[in-house]
């Protein structure tokens, strides 16, 4: 049953392995003839209406507001709308500009956070539209919005959410796919090789989780650490940020993400000889070359004595000689390398708390979902 851990250590450990399932769930019955069809979205999301939108909102809080930042990318990419990511709780508190031709997306797994919550019911007296994306069947969230797409990530009992994060980022990607394309943004045969990428990622995502051996050796070596850096850039940005939430949460370690664009204007100072940095390396095969600026951004702290552990694709032969650690993520288009990237860091921050004897699934002083403001 899903309330027992299956022999797993805990139940974060047992609903990371579960992300594959998760990713390939939330994709069932959604593809039609290798185009992503939303049927549940039609009532209060008719084409007509999808086309009207002007600007999306995207509201989360904690984790499911690091899923909206990967929908950013990948909405107005695919679709060609602009699209903010704002956390609940201080959207409502800054008159924010809302009409009819707006689309406020919430994201959060139980549907059950106040703050969202109360931001959603905002946003509809202001005459905004609302979409909830959701992992709990019937939540208050779903319930208040024009629409619900719902994650089918099964339900979530670690506090610290893992496999409804990678369902969320499923979900918003299918979003932006299918506005895409009733907006006429996307053409068919684009929308196709995309829809391929997400059906190719639950694999992918098992070959990564295979490596988790691997990620317990550095966890354990690393169970002193005092600080530890993120660094990632375009979506490896919100993967960096996810990543050192998690530390925070579960290992109590203080942890940092930042765009490794901006390291130059402030955080290489932070470095110093021993600190510990993740890297979250594009593909080489990028086209937007950011794969070599990333990579001296490497070079930069690792010439200032960091310890540096990337995360990088499989045959990423340029960051070896600049990484202590290296752990590998299959080849994905660059929108899809992110689902592939985040699993490491989850399972990192959990063996390390593992490691230092911490309870993973209850950490201290945090809730499941917080239901009050
Ligand atoms: C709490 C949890 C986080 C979660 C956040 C949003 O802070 O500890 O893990 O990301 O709430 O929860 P929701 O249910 O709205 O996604």
């Amino acid at each position: 049953s899903a309330a027992d851990k299956g022999g797993w250590s805990s139940f974060m450990a047992k609903e990371i392995s579960e992300e594959p399932e998760a990713l390939e769930a939330t994709l069932l019955g959604r593809v039609h003839d290798g185009l992503v069809v939303l049927d549940e979205i039609e009532g209060g999301f008719p084409d007509d209406v999808l086309r009207g939108v002007d600007r999306i909102v995207l509201l989360g809080a904690g984790t499911a507001a690091y899923s909206g930042l990967l929908g950013k990318y990948a909405i107005e990419k695919w679709a060609g709308v602009p699209v903010e990511v704002e956390l609940a709780h201080e959207f409502r508190y800054r008159d924010p500009v809302l009409s009819e031709h707006t689309l406020v997306a919430s994201i959060s797994q139980s549907g059950e956070t106040m703050d969202t919550l109360m931001a959603v019911k905002y946003a509809r007296e202001r005459g905004a539209r609302t979409l909830s994306i959701c992992n709990t069947q019937g939540a208050t969230i779903a319930r208040e919005s024009d629409a619900v797409l719902y994650t089918r990530a099964g339900p979530e009992v670690a506090v610290a959410s893992t496999k409804a994060f990678t369902a969320q980022v499923v979900a918003l990607y299918l979003f932006g796919l299918h506005l895409g394309r009733v907006r006429g943004a996307l053409s068919d045969a684009d929308s196709r090789g995309l829809v391929a990428e997400l059906q190719a990622l639950p694999a992918k995502l098992q070959e990564v989780l295979a490596q988790g051996g691997e990620v317990r050796e550095m966890a354990r070596q690393m169970s002193d650490t005092r600080s530890v850096l993120f660094l990632g850039r375009h979506v490896g940005y919100p993967v960096a940020l996810e990543g050192a939430l998690k530390l925070k949460e579960l290992a109590y370690i203080h942890a940092e993400g930042f765009a490794a664009g901006e390291l130059k204007h402030g955080p290489i100072a932070l470095i110093e000889p021993g600190q510990r940095v993740f890297v979250v390396v594009p593909s080489p095969r990028d086209s937007n070359s950011l794969h070599p600026k990333v990579v001296s951004n490497i070079q930069e702290i690792r010439a200032r004595g960091a310890y540096v552990l990337a995360v990088a694709e499989a045959g990423d032969v340029a960051v070896l000689p600049f990484a202590d650690e290296v752990l590998r993520i299959p080849l994905a288009g660059p929108m899809f390398e992110p689902l592939l990237a985040v699993a490491p860091l989850q399972q990192f921050a959990m063996e390390l708390a593992a490691a230092k004897g911490l309870d993973v699934d209850q950490p201290r002083n945090l809730a499941k979902s917080v239901t009050v403001e």
